[in-house]
């Protein structure tokens, strides 16, 4: 399965992944390029892994912490923590955009 991650300079990565492999996106995308994200270790509190769903992606519940921080950063229906959405089937194929 694979995920494309556009990031702050609009450079894209084309990464690969197994189900379940890592906790997270945010840790998928931590252990594949250098970024500065993630300060509160994926407990959806900074606000530092937020991504904007480009293509592919619109079927993970949202959890009441998740909203929260999402509304703090003045965040849209578009944005997501990436530390909340889980490497599983339904993200292949999905484009997201960094935006910190
Ligand atoms: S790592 Fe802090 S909100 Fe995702």
């Amino acid at each position: 399965m694979n995920v494309n991650i556009i990031d702050v300079d609009n450079k894209t990565h084309a990464l690969n992944y197994h189900w379940l492999e890592y906790p997270s996106l945010m840790e998928l995308i931590i252990n594949s390029y250098y970024t500065e994200i993630g300060e509160c270790k994926g407990r959806g509190l900074c606000g530092t892994c937020i991504v904007e769903i480009i293509k592919g992606f619109d079927d993970q519940k949202i959890m009441e912490q998740e909203k929260h921080t999402l509304k703090v950063h003045n965040a849209t229906k578009n944005n997501r923590l990436a530390c909340q959405i889980s490497l599983d089937n339904k993200i292949n194929g999905a484009v997201f955009k960094e935006l910190i």
